[in-house]
């Protein structure tokens, strides 16, 4: 059982510009004093940064938090032969001492090649690293649909993350139907569209250099899919202002995307970033807010299929 709007770590770890130590740690106590319970990260977010400031959290508190790390990432190039038994063992032992651990709650592997899906012997090297206890559960984050339903075909894959929120609409049409018959959590990642859909971004915003909003703006580094959720930013702002329009009286453009995401049933939690305390608060209020009406829900997804989807849809 994890909380509706958990915490996703990526931002306090790296590539999204200097984040001081005392503000992640912050944002981090914020998020847990709201109710938070569960928290997403990855080996490689600042190179094991991300995870240690988890673990200086977990020393704090004494509320059960349960941590989804990732692993794969530290392959230099995307291929099958990368996922090997040994690989996977140390990427784990790095994981379990940056979390001060001796079991990780979920492994997730961390977008990996579209071919692994159809490679049940990787998954077989997972169930035996659960038998042996390093890893609890595990399960996948993908960058496409078609992704997300191969991998839940294999059996003990527990969780899926996958890009969901008002821009990225797809994963609702058939994969959320077939995670919930085989229940099957999600994880929403980037549900503010890197912070597009918190309505603040400006035509003539900037962003620090060691920020992907920066370097990573047309995929340079990663799929250009995990900035801005791959929309092009003037067409993204535009699809905001018309969002905006629909916010009920004292609910914020965050507040609203997050529950957005909350209304569908087949979500575990979103993921929301968060690199000050004051964001954390304000996304975990979303939680609060009573269920958008019929009307505005049909309106984000007009908005969607007229602005968004041409650019996005037949991607991922
Ligand atoms: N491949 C993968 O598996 C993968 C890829 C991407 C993300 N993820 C996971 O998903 C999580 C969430 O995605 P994300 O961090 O990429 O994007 P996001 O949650 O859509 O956006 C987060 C960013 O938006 C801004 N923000 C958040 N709340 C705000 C608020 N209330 N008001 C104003 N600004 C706010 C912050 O950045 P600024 O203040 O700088 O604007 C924050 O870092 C990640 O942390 C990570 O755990 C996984």
């Amino acid at each position: 059982m994890v909380s509706e709007i958990s915490f996703g770590a990526w931002a306090i770890g790296g590539a999204w510009g200097q984040v001081p130590e005392k503000d992640a740690l912050a944002a981090l106590h914020q998020a847990v004093d709201a109710g938070v319970n569960f928290i997403d990260t990855a080996d490689v977010y600042g190179d094991g940064r991300s995870e240690r400031l988890i673990a200086d959290l977990k020393r704090e508190r004494k509320e059960e938090i349960i941590v989804a790390t990732k692993a794969g990432r530290r392959l230099p190039r995307q291929t099958i032969e990368g996922y090997t038994r040994e690989n996977l063992a140390s990427w784990i032992e790095d994981s379990l001492r940056n979390l001060a651990t001796d079991t990780l709650d979920l492994l997730q592997l961390h977008c990996p090649p579209t071919e692994l899906y159809s490679r049940p012997e990787v998954f077989a090297i997972l169930d035996d690293f659960v038998r042996a206890g390093k890893i609890r559960y595990y399960g996948v984050s993908v960058e496409k649909v078609e992704e997300a339903l191969r991998a839940i075909e294999h059996p003990n894959v527990q969780t899926v993350q996958i890009i969901f929120n008002c821009f990225r609409q797809r994963p609702a049409d058939l994969f959320f139907a077939r995670a919930r018959q085989r229940q099957v959590g999600i994880l929403a990642r980037v549900p503010l569209a890197s912070g597009m859909l918190t309505g603040k971004l400006r035509p003539d915003s900037t962003f620090a250099a060691d920020d992907h909003r920066n370097f990573n703006r047309h995929g340079e580094a990663f799929d250009v899919g995990e900035t801005f959720s791959g929309v092009d930013y003037r067409l993204g702002l535009e699809a905001v202002e018309e969002i905006r329009r629909l916010l009920p009286v004292g609910t914020s453009m965050s507040q609203f995307a997050l529950r957005w995401i909350l209304m569908f049933d087949a979500v575990s939690c979103a993921i929301p970033g968060g690199k000050r305390p004051e964001q954390v608060a304000e996304n975990c209020r979303a939680s609060d807010l009573p269920p958008l009406t019929p009307e505005a829900m049909a309106e984000v997804e007009r908005i969607y299929k007229q602005k968004i989807s041409p650019q996005v849809h037949h991607r991922w």
